[in-house]
């Protein structure tokens, strides 16, 4: 049985300004099974909320562009699709909660009649009895549908986006930073309530967020993402596993988190700034801030090197070619 629900080849987006192009996303790949979850880490500015505006069709009109590559969702490719069908999928089969979840909610609505909105929009007539059952699930009490945003919360307003982005049951979730507006006992509750209500439905998920941490307790892969592309993608294992080899900026996010299982008192930050995407460094776009960064990395754009068991390294350190360079 054909399991595959998303893939992204080679996918290439550029934002275009007055002076010059912002090259967001240089070429991306990724794979996603039904039912599973995706976690899509990386600094800020890595392209990652671009990535997944272009899966849903919604860069900025006349400024972002997928100039290049394929987005096939469950057989299709959506570059290919017109606005019309892409509309039926969006909310449909793929949902997004937005990096400020705050902004999804009209003040001006109640609860109750936003969501109804969103199940009647996909051809829901009578939607009042899902409401109540859409609010039972990210718990809150069906009563409540007659409120105003305002007279929630902040974690129970970021429950209710919640509830909407999974109204009709999509087949795929694009959460962006879902929590980040959260503080971080209502945090871990929220996430802890994606992966319920996720796994319950057998949705699957792209999160995307800053947070190894909150990729652990989530997700089935992880994509690392810096400048634009992908560094290293793997299965949780593969890229929590600290005896396989890493990619250095890797190995730098991990060191800028504390791990309490060593006795290093020091973290160790990645020194330097993301490059900027209007003007990227020749090579690897990792080698002004990489300790291993060879004269082969300067001139030459990091080659690709995947494990027999599928963990990818976007890497010169372990490819043939640098180890000649080296010799
Ligand atoms: N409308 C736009 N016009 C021009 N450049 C843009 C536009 N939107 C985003 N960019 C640029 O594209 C790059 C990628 O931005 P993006 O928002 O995808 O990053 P991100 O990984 O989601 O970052 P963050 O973690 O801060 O949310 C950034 O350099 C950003 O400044
Ligand atoms: S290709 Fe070279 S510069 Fe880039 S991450 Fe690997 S070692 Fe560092
Ligand atoms: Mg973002």
């Amino acid at each position: 049985m054909e399991n595959k629900l998303l893939e992204l080849k080679d996918v290439r987006v550029k934002y275009h300004t007055l002076d010059y192009d912002v090259m967001a996303v240089n070429g991306v790949s990724l794979e996603l099974n039904k039912g599973e979850s995706l976690g899509l880490v990386g600094e800020t500015g890595a392209g990652k909320t671009t990535l997944a505006l272009s899966i849903l069709g919604l860069l900025p009109k006349g400024v972002g562009e997928v100039y290049e590559g394929e987005i096939i969702f469950k057989g299709e490719d959506l570059l290919q699709v017109p606005e019309k069908r892409m509309r039926d999928i969006r909310g449909m089969h793929i949902s997004m909660i937005f990096q400020d979840p705050m902004t999804s909610l009209n003040p001006v609505y109640t609860v109750g009649d936003q969501i109804a909105e969103v199940l009647q929009l996909h051809g829901n007539k009578h939607p009042d009895e899902r409401v109540d059952e859409i609010l039972g699930l990210v718990g809150i009490d069906p009563s409540r549908k007659v409120c105003y945003p305002h007279q929630f919360s902040g974690g129970m307003k970021q429950r209710i986006v919640i509830a909407m982005a999974l109204a009709c049951e999509p087949d795929l979730l694009l959460a962006d930073e879902p929590t980040t507006a959260l503080d971080v006992t209502i945090q871990a509750q929220v996430l802890a309530m994606i992966d319920d209500i996720q796994k319950k439905l057998g949705t699957s998920m792209i999160l995307i967020t800053h947070d190894l941490g909150v990729v652990a307790e989530t997700c089935d892969k992880v994509a690392i993402m810096y400048a634009g592309e992908i560094v290293e993608y793997g299965t949780l294992h593969q890229v929590f596993d600290k005896t396989r080899p890493h990619h250095p900026y890797t190995v730098g996010l991990f060191g800028s988190i504390p791990d309490l299982s060593s006795d290093k008192r020091r973290l160790e930050p990645i020194y330097g700034m993301t490059p900027d995407p209007s003007d990227l460094p020749e090579g690897c776009y990792f080698s002004p801030r990489c300790n291993h960064c060879t004269e082969l990395c300067k001139q030459k754009g990091a080659a690709i090197h995947v494990s027999e068991d599928g963990h990818m390294l976007k890497c010169h350190l372990f490819t043939q070619e640098n180890k000649e360079a080296a010799e």
